[in-house]
């Protein structure tokens, strides 16, 4: 300490009061987390976990004085004016790219980290052989990651095709020979190497892999892939931090690899697939087709309804279950739900939501939705509680969903679907669905449930079919 460092100045500086500030810092990104659980304490726990990273970067900044501070500072502005006015501005059914996009650029900073590693170091000279390790991880894998989360952003953004592009029967034989390439620089630089060329190329090796990972794979699992590209930027984070022995990086990676993997696995089992067939791709391609017009699914029949025939239905009903989906949130009906669904209570009616673990395009899609139109949060049922009421419901109100309520997922054993747990909306008195056309959903599949006897079909935007039978409740 130099005879004027002030005893203040000498405790920010000293490493000890910096992991201090950590543990501050991980107990409120853990403490934050644990909001995310529900929509009521979610914001909160996000501003909580948002200030957890502040002082870790504080931390961080303190204890190393030697930084360049005016790069930090730029950069830090640049990453401020990008990412700050894309959050705000981007709309909700837009989330699951922007998730991508954000998630790459992780991936990608840690991958430069490693380079840069190598670089200070003069090709890892004197480096300690699990610092190596670590570091290269993290290369290979912040690659990857930021690759094939550019591709996902691509594909959900419509940027590029969301039908699977493959090398057809090259794919698999191409992709291991660019996977073992990567891994092949590596084990050389890890042996002693200090060519700058093996860096590159496992850089760009890794890339082409993460590529080749993800173009396979269908726009239909995208956000499964998203969340499992997460887990792995989490992973390389948390490699990084070791190598660089910084314990924040530690434990926000595990944290993002922890949840990142648990999120991948609960998608997975609510579609009832697995991660691997995931992976190998080549389901649904972004909807759209199927037939519109007076014959549906299977030469089936189509009925069309009117506002005011759904309004005197529902009015006379005692139990009205709505099954949102992805078409809600694209009309952005939520708040007209809820005032329909003030409307229908006021008149005795028992109004429950039917939420599927996998409507909409993100995981608690309905939820974050639904809450935003202040609609009470024990009237949102999950698949597994609302599933046995379905058979008492006069009626399911079907508003933009689709494949979470495709009965074929049930009865068809040749579905791409097939075994995916559904909504039993079909076991219901009567269902109408709200909906523009008799196009298929994100499976790009037909749907029996719209040619059932006791469905009706009311076409147009879900926000303009809620709000003109809003229109008509009132009237009667
Ligand atoms: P989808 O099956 O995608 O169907 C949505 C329906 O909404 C479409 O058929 C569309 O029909 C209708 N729609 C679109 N815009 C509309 C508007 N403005 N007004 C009224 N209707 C509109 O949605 P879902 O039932 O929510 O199922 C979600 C799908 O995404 C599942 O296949 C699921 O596996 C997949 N997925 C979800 C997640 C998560 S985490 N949520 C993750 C991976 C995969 P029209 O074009 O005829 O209007």
């Amino acid at each position: 300490m130099s005879a004027t460092t002030t005893p203040v100045a000498s405790l920010l500086t000293d490493a000890d009061f910096k992991v201090a500030l950590y543990i501050v810092a991980f107990s409120l990104f853990i403490y934050g987390l644990s909001g995310l659980t529900g929509p009521k304490t979610a914001v909160r726990g996000n501003r909580i976990a948002a200030v957890g990273m502040v002082i870790a970067v504080i931390a961080t900044l303190l204890v190393d004085p030697f930084h360049n501070t005016a790069l930090i500072v730029i950069g830090s502005a640049i990453g401020f004016a990008i990412g700050v006015p894309a959050a705000q501005k981007v709309k909700m059914t837009a989330m699951p790219q922007m998730v991508a996009l954000f998630n790459g650029v992780g991936g990608g900073a840690v991958a430069l980290i490693a380079w840069a590693e190598f670089r200070t170091t003069n090709g890892f000279e004197f480096t300690s052989t699990y610092v190596v390790i670590f570091s290269l991880f993290s290369l290979l894998i912040g690659s990857i990651s930021f690759w094939g989360s550019n591709v996902a952003f691509g594909k959900l953004q419509e940027l590029i095709t969301g039908s699977p592009v493959t090398l057809g029967p090259l794919q698999l034989p191409v992709q291991a020979l660019v996977g073992l390439g990567a891994i092949a620089c590596t084990v050389a630089i890890a042996a002693g190497s200090t060519s700058e060329i093996l860096i590159i190329g496992a850089l760009v090796l890794a890339a082409l892999f993460g590529l080749l990972l993800v173009l396979p794979i269908g726009g239909a699992d995208m956000p499964v892939v998203i969340s499992l590209l997460n887990a792995f930027t989490g992973l390389a984070a948390a490699a990084a931090g070791v190598a660089l022995d910084n314990q924040a990086l530690i434990v926000a990676g595990m944290i993002v690899g922890a949840s990142g993997t648990i999120l991948t696995q609960q998608m997975a089992i609510a579609m009832n697939r697995t991660i691997i067939s995931v992976i190998a791709g080549g389901f649904g391609g972004g909807g759209g087709e199927a037939a519109a017009g007076p014959t549906g699914a299977g030469g089936g029949t189509v009925r069309a309804t009117s506002a005011s025939d759904v309004a005197i239905q529902m009015a006379y009903a005692r139990l009205v279950v709505v099954v949102p989906g992805y078409g809600m949130a694209v009309s952005q009906a939520q708040h007209a739900v809820k005032e329909m669904a003030n409307l229908l209570e006021e008149k005795g009616v028992e109004v429950k939501y039917a939420i599927h673990p996998v409507a909409g395009r993100m995981p608690g899609h309905m939820n974050v939705l639904l809450a935003e139109a202040d609609v009470p949060y024990d009237q949102l049922k999950e698949m597994d509680d609302i599933n046995g009421e379905f058979k008492r419901t006069d009626v399911s109100l079907v508003i933009g969903a689709n494949d979470v309520t495709n009965p074929d997922a049930r009865n068809k054993a040749d579905s791409p679907i097939y075994g995916m747990p559904i909504l039993n909306v079909d076991e219901s008195q009567s269902t109408i669905v709200l909906k523009r056309s008799m196009s298929s959903g994100y499976a790009g599949i037909d749907n029996p449930l719209f040619v059932d006897p006791k469905t009706s079909m009311l076409f147009g935007d879900a926000k303009a079919s809620v709000e003109a039978i809003t229109e008509e409740l009132k009237a009667l």
